[in-house]
This record gives structure tokens, C-alpha cells and sequence, in this order.
């Protein structure tokens, strides 16, 4: 196809769109919030897109020959790795699975053995710890401190045993802490710091992104997260050979590390496609089908890459906006009496997943049940400060007991968060300020 007949689809389709649009309100479900009114409900967050990223993923669909992971992918994968300071990147299906191939890259990359211990915060998302213990190695808790719901940095330095050989970063609502107090922990140890950076893209320490320093890092494109692509994610890393093995384990565990146009090379990138790869066997084999890992499936279709690289462009656009709407929402829910928002730190320029609210105690009449009734019942969503303390969930109560970790233990009681995304607009937010300063008038 020419880049005429795209560039005249593209705009066929624009017209399609817009026509649709004009028809029915409701037609583009993929914009949380679109033609909101009051009375109607506030997504805490959704996908910021508009009609280019429905044409570019329809473009791929159309024009594509293969359509599973290609060119768009690849290109992905290129330009979040500048934009993000990394050497390489892989894209899979979603954040946890980034955190799967990246676990299991890691400990094919160190010789990591089983049950080596990886240290790991109490409170958070269930799947930045499955993969330690999917991998066979042994997550270690740490409690968190109150103040800004991040690990206790004390507790993670009692916490280091013989058996530790890395630590688990994932910023509270992509917060950081003391990054410095942290990295020095880190380096004192010899451990490897791997960053959950799923809820943090794009977050800043003394002006640099907090992954600067990780040996690989991760990243979820699910729609409440920074960059949607529906479903999707990435690992990164500054060590190639380490994006090589996730991408091995996240393409059926083959040994080929083709990506986009590559594929299409007679002898590959290595250029001996065809050789003797397998120890044992003299004759000569396809490089495409050698494994070297015991690999998954877990690759995304191309057109997610084309809705990454639109996104992408959006990106500095959507961090201010979530930077903005976190003051401003921020100081309305201020006001209600014995309640606390989480801040960034001095040296930090945080790039808000969402906006972190400690309640005041129980038997409060602010306390965090009668804050969450009032705004779910007036339409604004709420949600968890996800898991709370994992510990007490079915899934890892074997791992140890919850009430070793008493910071966490208050988590379920007493904090929540509020949405700060770019689909919460201007008007929404005077909408929620009119409905906290009534909550306070009939309190
Ligand atoms: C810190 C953290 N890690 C991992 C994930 C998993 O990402 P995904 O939903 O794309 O699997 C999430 C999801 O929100 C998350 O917040």
C-alpha cells in the first residue's frame, strides 16, 4: 500500500469518526468522562485519547500483513526507550507480565538461585511480588512508614540477610521517597534495584527519572495507568542482554531476538539464521525455532504499538495535567476536618497515578468509610490504596503474619485515593469541591 492510499484512509477514517461522534455522545467509550454532565459519574482515570489513536491502531489493522507483534511494536519500544532514558525495551501484554519476564530474566542474568531473597514492600499491587515467588525465589516484606506510605527505609536495611540479592522498588502512587537515603542502602549492599515503575513513569528524583539507576524496570499501558494501550506493558533496561532474555521469555522462550522488518532478513540480524545452534546436533537449524528459555506467549498485537507511539507524543501533556490536578483536587479534599494528603519531597517531581488521602481514625465522623460513601454515592470514584497490607489476603498468608507489619495494617483503614488523570476536567473538579464543601456543611 502506498503512503497516498494510507494518508486517504487516514482521513476517511478521521471523517467516519467524526460522523459517528456527531451522532451519538456516547459512541466513544474509550474516553472516560466524554460529555460528562453533572449527575453523571467521575472515572478516577481512563484512556486520554482521541480520534488519532483510533486511526492509527485502524491503520495497523488494515494495512498490516502479519499483525501481531511488528514494525509498531518495534518502534515503540525505540521511542519509549529515548523518551524514558533507556537503552532497550520490550512490550508485552500488560504490567504484570512485564514484571514476570523481567523477574525472570533478571535470575537467568545473575544465576540468581532458588529461594534468594528479594525484598519487597508489605503494601502494594499484588503482582510486583507473584513473580519472586513464581520465579522460585523468596519474597522478604518490609512495613511502611505512615508519613508518606512508602517503605521504611529502616525496616528494608533490618530486612538484608546473606540470602538478599535485590530489592523491589514500586513508589506509592508514583511518589518517591528518599531516593538518595535509598540507592545508598542499595549500593552499601551490592543489591540489584529493580524498579516496579508501573504507577511512577516518568517520575523524578533530583532530575532524573527514578529508573536512571535500576537494572531493569517495568511499566503498565492499562487504562488507568499514565500511557494507555489498552492493555499493555514494558520492561526497560540500560543492559541489553538483559532486554534480550525477557524478550526470549516473553516470546515462547526462543532464542531469535528478530524484532519488526528484522524478521523479514533472509539470515536474520545475526546473520546465521541457519546454523549448527543446538549443542549435540551437527547439523544446521533454524535459529527462529532454537529455545534457550522455558518461555511464554505473552506478546501484544502491532496496532497497541501504534496507539504507544500517539500516546507517547501525548505524554509530557498528560504529566502536567496529573501534576496540576493533584494541587488542585488535593486541597479540596484538604479541607475535611483531620484529613491528610500525601506531598512529594523536596527533591522529587512526581508524575501522580493518583492522589494518595489519609483519613482521620475510625470513629471519626471524617473517618474513611463516611468520605468514600459520600463521594461514591454522589458519583466520584474511589479507590483502595489497592491490597493494603498484602499479608492479610488469602493469596499470602503463608508468607508470613500481617500483624508483623502494623503501618500496613492501617492502610484498609484509613487511606484511599482520588483520580488526578486528564480526563478529569476543570469542570469535574469544581463539581467535587461543590460536593465536599456540602459533605462539610451537613456534617
Ligand atoms: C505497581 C503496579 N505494578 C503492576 C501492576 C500491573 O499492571 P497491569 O494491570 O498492566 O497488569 C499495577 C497495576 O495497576 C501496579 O499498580
Amino acid at each position: 500500500m502506498s503512503l497516498t492510499e494510507i494518508t486517504s484512509h487516514k482521513s476517511q477514517i478521521a471523517n467516519f469518526l467524526n460522523s459517528l461522534a456527531d451522532d451519538n455522545e456516547e459512541i466513544f467509550p474509550y474516553l472516560a468522562n466524554r460529555n460528562w454532565k453533572k449527575g453523571k459519574q467521575i472515572f478516577y482515570s481512563g484512556p486520554y485519547w482521541d480520534n488519532e489513536e483510533i486511526i492509527a491502531a485502524i491503520n495497523t489493522l488494515i494495512s498490516g500483513k502479519w499483525l501481531s507483534a511488528g514494525e509498531n511494536i518495534n518502534k515503540f519500544e525505540i521511542n519509549f526507550s529515548k523518551k524514558f532514558e533507556f537503552k532497550r525495551s520490550v512490550m508485552v501484554n500488560s504490567g504484570s507480565s512485564a514484571n514476570l519476564v523481567m523477574i525472570a530474566a533478571l535470575k537467568k542474568y545473575f544465576g540468581w538461585k532458588n529461594s534468594d531473597e528479594i525484598i519487597v514492600c508489605a503494601c502494594g499491587f499484588p503482582t510486583t511480588v507473584n513473580p519472586i515467588i513464581q520465579n522460585g525465589l523468596k519474597p522478604v516484606f518490609v512495613d511502611i512508614d505512615f508519613e508518606d506510605l512508602n517503605w521504611d527505609l529502616n525496616s528494608l536495611l533490618a530486612k538484608i540477610t546473606k540470602k538478599t540479592v535485590a530489592v523491589i522498588s514500586s513508589p506509592v502512587l508514583g511518589n518517591p521517597y528518599d531516593m538518595d537515603k535509598f540507592l545508598s542502602i542499595v549500593k552499601e549492599h551490592k543489591l540489584e534495584y529493580i524498579a516496579d515503575n508501573c504507577d511512577s513513569l516518568g517520575s523524578k528524583w533530583k532530575d532524573e527519572f527514578l529508573t536512571k539507576e535500576a537494572v531493569a524496570s517495568s511499566c503498565s499501558f492499562y487504562p488507568a495507568h499514565h500511557i494507555c494501550t489498552i492493555e499493555g506493558g514494558m520492561v526497560s533496561s540500560n543492559n541489553e542482554e538483559i532486554i534480550s532474555i525477557a524478550r526470549s521469555f516473553a516470546w515462547w522462550g526462543r532464542d531469535c531476538y528478530c524484532v519488526g522488518v528484522q524478521n523479514k532478513l533472509k539470515n536474520g540480524t545475526c546473520g546465521k539464521r541457519f546454523d549448527k545452534w543446538l549443542d549435540g546436533y551437527s547439523k544446521v537449524v533454524d535459529h527462529k525455532y532454537v529455545f534457550g528459555v522455558q518461555g511464554y506467549n505473552l506478546k501484544t498485537p502491532d496496532l497497541l504499538g501504534s496507539i504507544g507511539l500517539v500516546q507517547l507524543e501525548k505524554y509530557d501533556e498528560i504529566h502536567r495535567i496529573r501534576r496540576e490536578n493533584k494541587e488542585l483536587i488535593g486541597k479540596i479534599f484538604e479541607r475535611i476536618p483531620g484529613t491528610r494528603i500525601i506531598n512529594e519531597k523536596e527533591y522529587a517531581e512526581t508524575s501522580w497515578f493518583g492522589i494518595p488521602i489519609v483519613c482521620s481514625e475510625i470513629d471519626s465522623k471524617f473517618n474513611k468509610k463516611s468520605v468514600v460513601k459520600y463521594l461514591e454515592d454522589n458519583g466520584v470514584q474511589t479507590r483502595n490504596y489497592f491490597a493494603g497490607n498484602l499479608l492479610m489476603h488469602p493469596a499470602y498468608k503463608d508468607l508470613d503474619d500481617p500483624i508483623n507489619y502494623p503501618n500496613a495494617l492501617k492502610v484498609l483503614d484509613k487511606v484511599f485515593f482520588v483520580g488526578c488523570s486528564p480526563v478529569i476536567s476543570k469542570e469535574m473538579i469544581n463539581h467535587i469541591d461543590f460536593l465536599v464543601t456540602k459533605f462539610l456543611k451537613e456534617n
